[in-house]
């Protein structure tokens, strides 16, 4: 039996800190794809796993107080248990601690060496620690590291090379007749103008200045330097170089690298330069996908602005999570987490759409036929456009998977789930089920809207892994009735029990209590040693600030001009205030406190540079003080004792 194979990966990720929902995001697409590809019938590899070498690993365990081993176990733990949390079905999971991995490593290295392609000589060079970079002159950005802005330290060492200029005509040549090899499209040609045709510098690959890596076995003070270590582990998780090769016989070349944006020079350049050095074929396509990013940047371990994917899994549940990532930003383009983007699709697509449409199914199928179709059943008006449109969906959704295009695919399968609940407008079955006579019509609408959702649980399961089962408990589904064949077909349900109402597929989320809630849920990076810091630093529990840290603030008296509530909420007023000649609009949490007329006329005092925010989709410009009395439930405005003009600074 030769079945195709389909090998997948994701990049290897640094354990020097908890991930974030921005490294779920390439795994969970990953995930997604390798999915697909076993519905259709393929024999996958899916491969993640972990870098656990160089000299920022070594620096942050040092701080730890552990040796880097123990450091990275105990973050690799974590990260495992976070891709089952997501459900994550990778076929192997590589460390580049593995003995096998460090073995073929100095295998390829000598490999490379003794054909000449490594070779010794001196580097000097700028370094940034955090990134792991090394920068020429030129790249530096006002004398700091271009990628994150902090300072870097000149360096100069023995170091091996790669011979990576020796490849530039073939890189582009190669890159030219396959336009599929990177995508999207525009990454391709960032690559050829801004890398290639400029000229390649042959890399250093090794490093004497710290020693947490793989020895070069030939010349043992140096380790070899992050690239030729990390890239290898795709062929190495294969056997490569190892006794047992045969799933590298079987599975290389890949068929895709999954990568973010800022690794795709590595991955398009650098690693098959290698390859080629190895006599070894090239990855089918290497696919660069954007950064999802927060409202202030992208989110980063070292700039501490993350977000937990598991306190998201836990409040939402694995499916929500998935959808929203592979829904929300088109795969290729950068796209803004938020937590009020996140709960907003979870109630329209999720709780409204899918989860409405099979509830009410299930519930009228139990209500009109106590759970059971009837065989006699007749044909009308809007069946022909379901249908139509319901069988479609198969073959669009794998056309644009093909293209790891996982938003769009979505919105498709979301266009049929909207034509179902629009069929049940249409037909309206609550008025048939009023005359005898139309059984047989209601029978035929209820089977087509369970036919309906028996085709969008089979296409959604890539995505999804949780919620296709619990349809087919409900509708009772057998599983000869949900290969991903059969949904490309129209009228192979066949009813074997009754169905049976369960548990709600996604509940609704109340926006306004859930964004406080998610706000309060401050995660818990800190340290044992940031913790003792901040200990000292405070007086019965209270931090203590400089008389810098507090004039960091610019405190202001503002007139109230205008007030009034916010629509279809109970808690926020919407305030227009005067602030010396400049006019605010602030959204503030204290409609149960005071009544809009009440506060204008009123002066009170506002944190006038705030960075603005949106609540509800209102921007608030700032925040005015109150005194809140939990105990007692109270809250009053700070306002000033005596008559002063709006616009005074308060210090
Ligand atoms: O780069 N949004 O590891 P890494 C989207 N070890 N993707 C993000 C992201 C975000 N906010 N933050 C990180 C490395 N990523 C190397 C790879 S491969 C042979 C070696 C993605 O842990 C990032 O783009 O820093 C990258 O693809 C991946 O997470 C791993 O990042
Ligand atoms: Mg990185």
């Amino acid at each position: 039996m030769n079945k195709k194979t389909y090998y997948i990966t994701t990049p290897i990720y640094y354990p020097s800190g908890k991930l974030h929902i921005g490294h779920s995001y390439t795994t969970v697409a990953a995930d997604a794809m390798a999915r697909y590809k076993r519905l259709q019938g393929y024999d996958v590899m899916f491969l993640t796993g972990t870098d656990e070498h160089g000299q920022k690993i070594q620096r942050v365990s040092a701080e730890h107080g552990m040796t880097p081993k123990e450091y990275v176990d105990k973050i690799v733990d974590g990260i495992k248990k976070l891709w089952d949390l997501m459900k994550i079905s990778n076929d192997k999971f590589i460390r580049t601690t593995d003995d096998y991995h460090v073995k073929a490593v100095q295998k390829i290295f000598k490999a490379l060496y003794d054909k000449g392609d490594i070779y010794k000589s001196e580097y000097e060079g700028w370094y940034c620690t955090p990134c792991e970079s090394f920068w020429t002159e030129t790249q530096l950005e006002d004398g700091k590291c271009p990628d994150c802005g902090r300072s870097v330290e000149k360096t100069r060492e023995e170091s091996y090379f790669f011979r990576l200029s020796k490849y530039q005509d073939r890189l582009i040549k190669h890159l030219e007749e396959n336009p599929e090899f990177i995508q999207p499209t525009s990454r391709r040609n960032e690559m050829i103008n801004n890398f290639l045709k400029p000229g390649l510098e042959d890399l250093c690959v090794s490093r004497t200045s710290f020693n947490w890596g793989v020895p070069v076995t030939f010349d043992d003070k140096h380790v070899v330097y992050v690239w030729i270590d990390a890239l290898s582990n795709y062929i190495t998780a294969l056997g490569y170089g190892s006794d047992d090769d045969e799933n590298f016989r079987k599975f290389w070349p890949a068929d895709v690298h999954l990568v973010g944006k800022e690794i795709v020079r590595f991955h398009t350049i650098i690693w098959p330069a290698m390859l080629m050095a190895l006599d070894l074929p090239l990855p089918k396509q290497v696919f660069g996908h954007g950064w999802l990013v927060l409202d202030g940047g992208k989110m980063s371990k070292s700039k501490g602005n993350v977000v937990d994917p598991v306190i998201l899994v836990e409040k939402y549940g694995v499916d929500a999570i998935r959808y929203f990532l592979l829904r929300e930003v088109p795969f290729g383009s950068d796209g803004v987490f938020s937590n009020e983007a996140l709960i907003s699709r979870i109630n329209s697509d999720l709780a409204n759409d899918l989860g409405n449409l099979v509830s009410r199914t299930v519930a009228m199928i139990n209500k009109y036929f106590e759970g059971v179709l009837p065989e006699e059943r007749q044909t009308g008006e809007f069946d022909e456009d379901l249908k139509n449109i319901l069988v479609s969906v198969k073959g669009k959704t794998e056309e644009l998977l093909d293209k790891l295009q996982f938003s769009t695919a979505l919105s498709e399968i979301w266009k049929a789930v909207s034509r179902t609940n629009k069929y049940i407008d249409e037909t309206m079955p609550w008025v048939l089920a009023k005359e005898e006579k139309n059984r047989p019509r209601l029978a035929e609408v209820l089977y087509n809207l369970a036919e309906s959702i028996r085709i969008i649980s089979i296409i959604i399961q890539p995505f999804m892994p949780e919620t296709p089962l619990k349809i087919w408990e409900q509708l009772s589904i057998p599983e000869d009735q949900r290969t991903w064949e059969s949904a490309g077909s129209w009228g192979v349900y066949r009813q074997n029990s009754p169905v049976k109402a369960g548990a709600v597929l996604f509940p609704r989320i109340d926006m306004e209590k859930e964004l406080k809630s998610l706000e309060n849920l401050n995660p818990d990076t800190e340290t044992e040693k940031e913790k003792q810091e901040k200990k000292e630093k405070s007086v019965a529990g209270v931090k203590l600030v400089t008389i810098d840290d507090f004039a960091k603030l610019d405190l202001r008296v503002v007139k109230v001009l205008s007030c009034e509530k916010v629509e279809k909420s109970n808690k926020l007023l919407k305030l227009i205030v005067r602030c010396g000649n400049e006019e605010r609009q602030i959204v503030s949490g204290i409609a149960e406190y005071y009544k809009p007329e009440e506060l204008v006329g009123k002066k009170l005092v506002l944190i006038s540079n705030l960075k603005p925010a949106k609540i509800r989709g209102i921007e608030s410009q700032g925040m005015i003080l109150a005194a809140t009395d939990d105990k007692a439930g109270k809250l009053v405005l700070v306002t000033v004792d005596g008559d002063i003009d709006d616009g005074a600074k308060v210090s």
